[in-house]
Protein backbone atom coordinates (compact mmCIF):
# COMPACT_ATOMS: atom_id res chain seq x y z
CA UNK A 1 0.00 0.00 0.00
CA UNK A 2 1.44 3.54 -0.76
CA UNK A 3 0.16 5.51 1.71
CA UNK A 4 1.40 6.20 5.45
CA UNK A 5 -0.23 5.37 8.45
CA UNK A 6 0.32 7.89 10.97
CA UNK A 7 -1.03 7.49 15.07
CA UNK A 8 -1.17 10.32 17.48
CA UNK A 9 -0.67 9.18 21.19
CA UNK A 10 -0.69 10.16 24.45
CA UNK A 11 -2.45 10.97 27.94
CA UNK A 12 -5.19 13.60 28.67
CA UNK A 13 -4.48 16.78 28.19
CA UNK A 14 -1.16 15.67 26.02
CA UNK A 15 -2.68 18.57 23.18
CA UNK A 16 -2.63 15.53 20.69
CA UNK A 17 -5.87 16.70 19.16
CA UNK A 18 -4.91 20.44 18.29
CA UNK A 19 -1.81 19.56 17.45
CA UNK A 20 -2.95 17.04 14.49
CA UNK A 21 -5.47 19.29 12.71
CA UNK A 22 -2.93 21.91 12.61
CA UNK A 23 -0.53 19.66 11.45
CA UNK A 24 -2.85 18.53 9.24
CA UNK A 25 -3.25 22.09 7.59
CA UNK A 26 0.97 22.46 7.61
CA UNK A 27 0.85 19.08 5.38
CA UNK A 28 -1.39 20.54 3.47
CA UNK A 29 0.08 23.48 2.64
CA UNK A 30 3.23 21.50 1.84
CA UNK A 31 1.73 19.40 -1.01
CA UNK A 32 0.70 16.35 0.64
CA UNK A 33 -2.49 14.27 0.50
CA UNK A 34 -3.67 13.85 4.08
CA UNK A 35 -6.68 13.16 5.84
CA UNK A 36 -7.48 13.34 9.50
CA UNK A 37 -9.40 10.76 11.94
CA UNK A 38 -9.86 9.47 15.35
CA UNK A 39 -10.49 6.23 17.24
CA UNK A 40 -12.54 5.54 18.85
CA UNK A 41 -14.26 6.83 16.15
CA UNK A 42 -14.12 7.98 12.71
CA UNK A 43 -16.51 6.75 10.82
CA UNK A 44 -20.18 6.39 11.73
CA UNK A 45 -20.53 2.82 12.89
CA UNK A 46 -17.35 3.03 14.95
CA UNK A 47 -18.57 6.98 16.59
CA UNK A 48 -21.72 5.11 17.66
CA UNK A 49 -19.40 2.46 19.26
CA UNK A 50 -17.63 5.41 20.99
CA UNK A 51 -21.09 6.97 22.23
CA UNK A 52 -20.98 3.45 24.33
CA UNK A 53 -17.64 3.18 25.42
CA UNK A 54 -17.25 6.81 27.21
CA UNK A 55 -20.87 7.60 28.02
CA UNK A 56 -20.49 8.86 31.48
CA UNK A 57 -23.83 6.74 32.81
CA UNK A 58 -22.24 3.32 31.62
CA UNK A 59 -20.01 2.50 35.09
CA UNK A 60 -21.10 -0.83 35.31
CA UNK A 61 -19.01 -1.24 32.18
CA UNK A 62 -16.50 -4.55 32.43
CA UNK A 63 -13.14 -3.64 31.45
CA UNK A 64 -12.88 -6.73 29.32
CA UNK A 65 -16.05 -5.29 27.01
CA UNK A 66 -14.56 -2.10 26.90
CA UNK A 67 -11.19 -3.46 25.49
CA UNK A 68 -13.47 -5.30 23.07
CA UNK A 69 -15.56 -2.26 21.93
CA UNK A 70 -12.17 -0.42 21.06
CA UNK A 71 -11.20 -3.31 19.22
CA UNK A 72 -14.87 -3.48 17.61
CA UNK A 73 -14.35 0.18 16.46
CA UNK A 74 -11.18 -0.22 15.80
CA UNK A 75 -11.91 -3.09 13.25
CA UNK A 76 -14.49 -1.06 11.35
CA UNK A 77 -12.98 2.19 11.43
CA UNK A 78 -9.22 0.61 9.33
CA UNK A 79 -11.47 -1.46 6.82
CA UNK A 80 -13.63 1.37 6.50
CA UNK A 81 -11.53 4.41 6.52
CA UNK A 82 -7.85 3.85 7.04
CA UNK A 83 -7.10 1.16 4.23
CA UNK A 84 -9.15 2.28 1.55
CA UNK A 85 -6.96 6.00 2.33
CA UNK A 86 -3.83 4.29 2.33
CA UNK A 87 -4.58 2.10 -0.89
CA UNK A 88 -5.35 6.01 -2.93
CA UNK A 89 -1.80 6.87 -1.06
CA UNK A 90 -2.86 9.05 1.61
CA UNK A 91 -0.95 9.99 4.92
CA UNK A 92 -3.49 9.12 7.53
CA UNK A 93 -3.18 11.48 10.61
CA UNK A 94 -5.22 9.11 13.36
CA UNK A 95 -5.54 10.49 16.90
CA UNK A 96 -5.30 6.88 18.93
CA UNK A 97 -4.89 3.89 17.61
CA UNK A 98 -3.33 0.20 19.36
CA UNK A 99 -1.05 1.71 21.94
CA UNK A 100 -4.04 3.43 23.60
CA UNK A 101 -5.60 -0.28 23.98
CA UNK A 102 -2.27 -1.63 25.25
CA UNK A 103 -1.94 1.65 27.55
CA UNK A 104 -5.16 1.98 28.83
CA UNK A 105 -7.07 -1.10 29.19
CA UNK A 106 -3.77 -3.80 28.81
CA UNK A 107 -1.53 -1.94 31.36
CA UNK A 108 -3.97 0.64 33.40
CA UNK A 109 -7.03 -1.71 33.75
CA UNK A 110 -4.85 -4.53 34.80
CA UNK A 111 -6.49 -6.71 31.32
CA UNK A 112 -2.60 -7.80 30.21
CA UNK A 113 -0.77 -5.73 27.43
CA UNK A 114 0.08 -8.84 25.57
CA UNK A 115 -3.66 -9.98 26.16
CA UNK A 116 -4.95 -6.80 24.85
CA UNK A 117 -2.63 -6.73 22.04
CA UNK A 118 -3.80 -10.73 21.13
CA UNK A 119 -7.16 -9.73 20.61
CA UNK A 120 -6.60 -6.49 18.76
CA UNK A 121 -4.34 -8.93 16.36
CA UNK A 122 -7.76 -10.30 15.68
CA UNK A 123 -8.73 -6.98 14.60
CA UNK A 124 -6.09 -5.73 12.97
CA UNK A 125 -4.81 -8.01 11.36
CA UNK A 126 -0.94 -7.22 11.44
CA UNK A 127 -1.77 -3.32 9.94
CA UNK A 128 0.28 -1.61 12.46
CA UNK A 129 1.02 2.05 12.04
CA UNK A 130 4.40 3.32 10.00
CA UNK A 131 4.61 5.69 12.62
CA UNK A 132 3.73 7.20 15.87
CA UNK A 133 3.99 10.28 17.81
CA UNK A 134 3.78 10.06 21.36
CA UNK A 135 2.97 13.21 22.78
CA UNK A 136 4.94 13.20 26.33
CA UNK A 137 3.52 15.09 29.15
CA UNK A 138 3.02 14.34 33.09
CA UNK A 139 -0.20 13.09 34.04
CA UNK A 140 -0.60 16.58 36.71
CA UNK A 141 -0.10 18.74 33.93
CA UNK A 142 -2.43 17.08 31.10
CA UNK A 143 -4.91 16.72 33.59
CA UNK A 144 -4.73 20.45 34.99
CA UNK A 145 -4.69 21.31 31.23
CA UNK A 146 -7.59 19.73 31.08
CA UNK A 147 -9.79 20.76 33.78
CA UNK A 148 -8.57 24.26 32.35
CA UNK A 149 -10.26 23.89 28.89
CA UNK A 150 -13.71 24.35 29.70
CA UNK A 151 -15.34 23.76 25.80
CA UNK A 152 -13.83 19.77 25.93
CA UNK A 153 -16.11 17.07 26.37
CA UNK A 154 -16.25 14.94 29.71
CA UNK A 155 -15.36 11.20 28.95
CA UNK A 156 -15.69 8.06 31.24
CA UNK A 157 -11.93 8.06 31.12
CA UNK A 158 -11.96 11.53 32.38
CA UNK A 159 -13.46 10.05 35.71
CA UNK A 160 -10.61 7.99 36.29
CA UNK A 161 -8.53 8.89 39.14
CA UNK A 162 -4.30 10.19 38.89
CA UNK A 163 -3.29 6.75 40.12
CA UNK A 164 -5.01 5.46 36.47
CA UNK A 165 -3.37 8.02 34.54
CA UNK A 166 0.27 7.62 35.95
CA UNK A 167 0.09 3.99 34.62
CA UNK A 168 -1.06 5.12 31.09
CA UNK A 169 1.93 7.01 31.30
CA UNK A 170 4.06 4.51 32.67
CA UNK A 171 2.59 2.24 29.97
CA UNK A 172 3.18 4.51 27.40
CA UNK A 173 7.17 4.35 28.83
CA UNK A 174 7.16 0.57 27.91
CA UNK A 175 5.41 0.66 24.27
CA UNK A 176 8.04 2.91 23.72
CA UNK A 177 11.20 0.54 24.72
CA UNK A 178 8.67 -2.50 22.98
CA UNK A 179 8.42 -0.59 19.73
CA UNK A 180 11.77 1.76 19.59
CA UNK A 181 11.44 2.29 16.19
CA UNK A 182 7.56 3.09 15.23
CA UNK A 183 7.06 5.47 18.48
CA UNK A 184 8.94 8.48 18.73
CA UNK A 185 8.79 10.77 21.09
CA UNK A 186 7.30 14.49 21.33
CA UNK A 187 8.10 16.88 24.18
CA UNK A 188 4.23 18.03 24.57
CA UNK A 189 5.11 20.42 27.59
CA UNK A 190 6.09 23.28 25.82
CA UNK A 191 4.01 25.39 23.79
CA UNK A 192 1.68 24.28 21.03
CA UNK A 193 3.45 26.44 18.60
CA UNK A 194 6.55 24.27 19.53
CA UNK A 195 4.92 20.89 20.29
CA UNK A 196 3.46 21.63 16.38
CA UNK A 197 7.07 22.54 15.21
CA UNK A 198 8.86 19.57 16.64
CA UNK A 199 5.77 16.94 15.02
CA UNK A 200 5.82 18.33 11.49
CA UNK A 201 9.45 18.23 11.44
CA UNK A 202 9.60 14.45 12.44
CA UNK A 203 6.74 13.96 9.95
CA UNK A 204 8.15 15.68 7.00
CA UNK A 205 11.75 14.10 7.89
CA UNK A 206 10.03 10.45 7.99
CA UNK A 207 8.46 11.30 4.76
CA UNK A 208 11.49 12.21 2.98
CA UNK A 209 13.53 8.94 3.93
CA UNK A 210 10.82 7.23 2.30
CA UNK A 211 10.97 8.78 -1.08
P1 LIG B 1 -9.82 10.96 23.27
O1 LIG B 1 -9.99 11.68 24.58
O2 LIG B 1 -8.44 11.02 22.75
O3 LIG B 1 -10.86 11.33 22.28
O4 LIG B 1 -10.05 9.40 23.57
C1 LIG B 1 -11.16 8.96 24.22
C2 LIG B 1 -10.80 8.16 25.45
O5 LIG B 1 -10.73 6.77 25.11
C3 LIG B 1 -9.49 8.51 26.12
O6 LIG B 1 -9.72 8.57 27.52
C4 LIG B 1 -8.60 7.34 25.82
C5 LIG B 1 -9.56 6.19 25.68
N1 LIG B 1 -9.14 5.09 24.81
C6 LIG B 1 -8.87 3.85 25.39
O7 LIG B 1 -8.97 3.69 26.60
N2 LIG B 1 -8.54 2.82 24.57
C7 LIG B 1 -8.45 2.94 23.22
O8 LIG B 1 -8.14 1.97 22.52
C8 LIG B 1 -8.72 4.24 22.64
C9 LIG B 1 -8.61 4.42 21.16
C10 LIG B 1 -9.06 5.29 23.47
Amino acid sequence: MSGYFITFEGGEGAGKTSILHSLEKKLKHLGYDVITTREPGGIDIAEKIRSIILNTEHTAMDGRTEALLYAAARRQHLVEKVLPALEQGKIILCDRFIDSSLAYQGYARGLGIDEVFAINQFAIQDYMPDLTLFFDIEPKKGLARIAANKDRERNRLDLENIDFHEKVYQAYKMLIDRFPERIHVIDADQTMEKVAEDSLTLITQYLSNKK
